[in-house]
């Protein structure tokens, strides 16, 4: 697997890395639209994916995913088309459709819910959806098929190594695909959601196959304290509002040493992306540092492990300072305000070179 891990990697690779995270965070092309349909394109060349991508679509870990998303011996896609058509009552084919146009039906679910008008419309929104129940499948089959990074997989890969026990929480959990994987794996898996309709699904979905799912309502339920070795929140906190208060949350949910992985997937604000509500990834790590998390390691997927540590102290209060100081005082600030054009610049011949190297090859 490939992490980057400043203990490990010599000092030229960590200025690199740093340099193209930069690149890659000052202008990120919108993920969203119509989901393609994997079989009406050829299959991925794998030599195209990052070396990470490729060792995760490679690993046993990817196997016992495939097959946490099988049911009844059927292939993938039709496990998948199979668990939305009999839990929403519809046909495999209309369950396709919603699959690739989720993001539309997701915009009117949204409208629907008020969910513009504040926190009870939003939380309204996660109550009712099931357009994100269609979107989630999708994106799980996608992984599974190399088309979209297989985030969970890369996940529990590093969790394997640096977790400190086997009790693991899946924070924003969706249709509960990461807790069966590590379930799979022999970890004890609970699953949190502020969507009831998810948990519902995911539920749903786990009984199907003989499991016993563990499910945390976030509306009315809290985390236990301690009660984790290993957090995944993957995909999540760009929905909730006050990304502090949850890593305050998460870390007093993890015991000792206890180990988060995580990621800001940040969007352009567009009417199909407002329940991202976030823009600032700065901002966002310099929340999960001073609630007590120091980075570990970064790995694909632009997912980084942190580990727990306590919020107190002369040391912890040097590291909150200097993470202010780097992360988000006003210098620092001034200094991102004036390379921004250079990194944009950046990030565009890296793209056209990918682009001519992905023709020519
Ligand atoms: C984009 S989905 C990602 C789901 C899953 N982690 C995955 O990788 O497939 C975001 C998830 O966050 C949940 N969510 C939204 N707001 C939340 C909140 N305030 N607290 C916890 N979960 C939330 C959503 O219901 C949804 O399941």
């Amino acid at each position: 697997m490939l992490l980057t891990n400043a203990r490990s990697r010599p000092l030229l690779k960590a200025i690199r890395h740093k340099l193209w995270s930069a690149v890659q965070n000052v202008e990120r092309p919108a993920e969203s639209g119509v989901h393609i349909d994997p079989a009406e394109v050829p299959p991925v060349d794998m030599s195209t994916r990052s070396r990470w991508h490729r060792e995760a679509a490679a690993s046993p870990e990817m196997a016992a995913f495939h097959e946490v998303l099988r049911v009844d011996g059927r292939s993938v896609r039709e496990s998948v088309l199979d668990d939305l058509a009999t839990f929403y009552e519809t046909t495999p084919e209309e369950a396709r459709r919603r699959c690739l146009h989720w993001e539309q039906i997701s915009v009117q679910e949204w409208a629907e819910a008020g969910g513009d008008e504040g926190d009870r419309g939003r939380v309204e929104f996660y109550r009712t959806t099931r357009s994100w129940s269609y979107d989630l499948m999708w994106w799980a089959y996608l992984q599974s098929e190399g088309h979209a990074d297989p985030s969970n997989v890369v996940a529990v890969r590093f969790l394997q190594e640096w977790a400190p026990g086997r009790r693991h929480l899946d924070f924003g959990s969706g249709v509960g695909v990461t807790t069966q994987l590590f379930a799979a794996l022999g970890w004890d898996s609970t699953m949190a959601d502020l969507s009831s309709t998810l948990l519902d699904f995911a539920r749903f979905r786990i009984e199907r196959r003989g499991g016993h799912p563990t499910a945390i309502d976030l509306l009315d339920q809290t985390l236990p304290a301690g009660g984790y070795d290993a957090i995944t929140a993957i995909d999540t906190l760009a929905h909730v509002p006050d990304i502090n208060e949850t890593a305050r949350t998460l870390h007093a949910a993890l015991g000792p040493d206890g180990v988060l992985v995580t990621n800001l997937d940040i969007r352009e604000a567009a009417p199909e992306t407002v329940w991202h509500l976030h823009d600032d990834a700065k901002r966002a790590e310099y929340d999960l540092r001073r609630a007590g998390f120091v980075p570990l390691a970064t790995m694909g997927y632009d997912m980084t492990g942190y580990r727990k540590v306590p919020a107190s102290g002369p040391r912890f209060r040097l590291f909150v300072f200097t993470s202010w100081l780097l992360l988000v005082s006003p210098p620092r600030r001034w200094a991102a305000a004036a390379t921004r054009p250079l990194l944009r610049g950046l990030y565009r011949l890296r793209e056209r070179l990918r682009g001519g190297r992905r023709q020519d090859g």
